[in-house]
């Protein structure tokens, strides 16, 4: 997108881009941590944590939205509001944070998002809630480098999903990027889950965790423990079940696809009626506010407990809301805003590109960190995931040219 804004010089596509791949790599170790190193009955409540999750995004989506409004007046059609608007900000003190919260501005945001066609994002936002809900069932179930190759699967569910509702065309050799890009990040993480194990600096624990990508992350964390409190922190104490992981992750290659793509349709396809697109946040605002019903239901519907009242088991969701906890729903939360601006400023086979190099930064970073060995597979894989995404991206390979629009939503 040639629209892509600029920070310190760089285009916003290219920095979202990044940002997704270091973010994904981060998400993947921490949530499988947080999910593996407490007994059961004291791990967090998955279904609390999407909670959490959609209410901070569409806190955050709410607040940009409001201080965009400025900006996005003219486009949206108010003159009216616009002057009202600066006519009130000169009364308003100087600086104040409230200015934000307006009640003209308020007011000016609540008519951009209640507009005709809201309703378009319930789809999205209700598979975005499932899939949420299942990454949480996968990370408890597979460990990290099963899960992230696995997860990869949506890169070509993505593509799908871009030709038949985008109308996207893809030459055949982009296909071939696409495929090549599956089968490296394949490579890459067969070798951390298969003899790549020898290449651990040291013997770890547990043999749920005992690969490169864990091994090396565990020992980032052991750094920071006191060595008595370790392996009661580090020892996973669940049973992990594979083949609920991996339905649970080919559901999600599903969803991930379908909503991505769905977002993406309902982001460049303009407001309905004639109208110029709301802005991205006024969309995302949109997105969560959907996205609260299903995430709240299962909380609310929850099975009481025998002997407790409904409001205390409503209240025992948000127990065990550790540390590993927090950081896993504070990085997911910055991971929707941050997919939220690849989308728009790129596309989501981009994304599907940035989320792969984020499994070899992950490695990189543990071969810097932690004194791993680059082994032959990693280096093949590798060598592909980055063949495949100059390939993609060659100004010689061309879509093939559209033959059909895009489906209308
Ligand atoms: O795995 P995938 O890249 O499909 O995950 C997308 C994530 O980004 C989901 O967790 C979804 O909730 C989040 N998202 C978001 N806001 C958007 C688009 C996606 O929070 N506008």
């Amino acid at each position: 997108a040639s629209d892509s804004p600029r920070l310190f010089g760089i285009e916003l596509k290219w920095i979202s881009l990044v940002t997704l791949a270091l973010q994904n790599a981060f998400l993947t170790i921490i949530m499988h941590y947080s999910r593996i190193t407490t007994a059961p009955n004291k791990t967090y409540s998955a279904a609390a944590a999407v909670l959490l999750n959609e209410l901070l995004k569409g806190s955050i989506s709410t607040v940009v939205a409001l201080k965009r409004i400025d900006d996005n007046m003219t486009s949206q059609g108010s003159a009216w509001h616009e002057k009202e608007l600066k006519r009130d900000n000169r009364n308003a003190p100087a600086k104040s944070p409230f200015t934000v919260f307006h009640p003209t501005r308020l007011q000016a945001l609540a008519r951009g998002v209640f507009s005709g066609d809201c309703y378009k994002l319930a789809v999205p936002a209700i598979l975005y809630v499932v899939q949420n809900n299942l990454q949480y069932v996968a990370a408890s179930n597979l460990d990290v480098a099963t899960f992230q190759v696995t997860y990869q699967m949506k890169i070509l569910t993505t593509a799908f999903f871009s030709v038949l509702m985008l109308g996207k065309r893809l030459s055949r050799a982009k296909w071939a990027a696409l495929f090549m890009l599956a089968l490296g990040v394949g490579i890459v993480q067969l070798q951390t889950t298969g003899a790549g194990h020898a290449a651990a600096p040291v013997p770890v624990p547990s043999p749920t965790i005992a690969n490169n990508v864990d091994g090396g992350h565990e020992h980032a964390l052991r750094a920071e423990i006191p060595a008595a409190a370790e392996d009661a922190i580090l020892a996973p104490m669940r049973v992990m079940n594979p083949f609920k992981g991996f339905l649970a992750v080919t559901l999600a290659c599903l969803t991930s696809g379908l909503a991505g793509v769905y977002f993406e349709l309902i982001l460049k396809s303009g407001g309905g009626g004639g109208g110029a697109a709301p802005d991205l946040w006024v969309r995302n605002t949109q997105l969560s506010l959907f996205s609260l019903i299903p995430a709240v239901i299962p909380i609310l519907f929850a099975e009481v407990p025998a002997g407790m009242s409904w409001a205390s088991s409503v209240a025992s969701k948000f127990a065990h809301f550790n540390g590993w906890a927090i950081g896993t729903v504070l990085t997911q939360t910055f991971g929707g805003l941050i997919t939220a601006i690849v989308i728009r400023y790129s596309d989501n086979i981009m994304k599907g590109f940035a989320t792969s190099l984020s499994i070899i930064i992950s490695f990189l970073a543990s071969v810097a960190l932690f004194n791993y060995h680059v082994t032959l597979a990693f280096v093949v894989g590798a060598g592909i995931v980055l063949s495949a995404t100059y390939l993609y991206n060659s100004p010689n390979v061309p879509d093939a040219p559209p033959t059909r629009t895009a489906i209308a939503v």
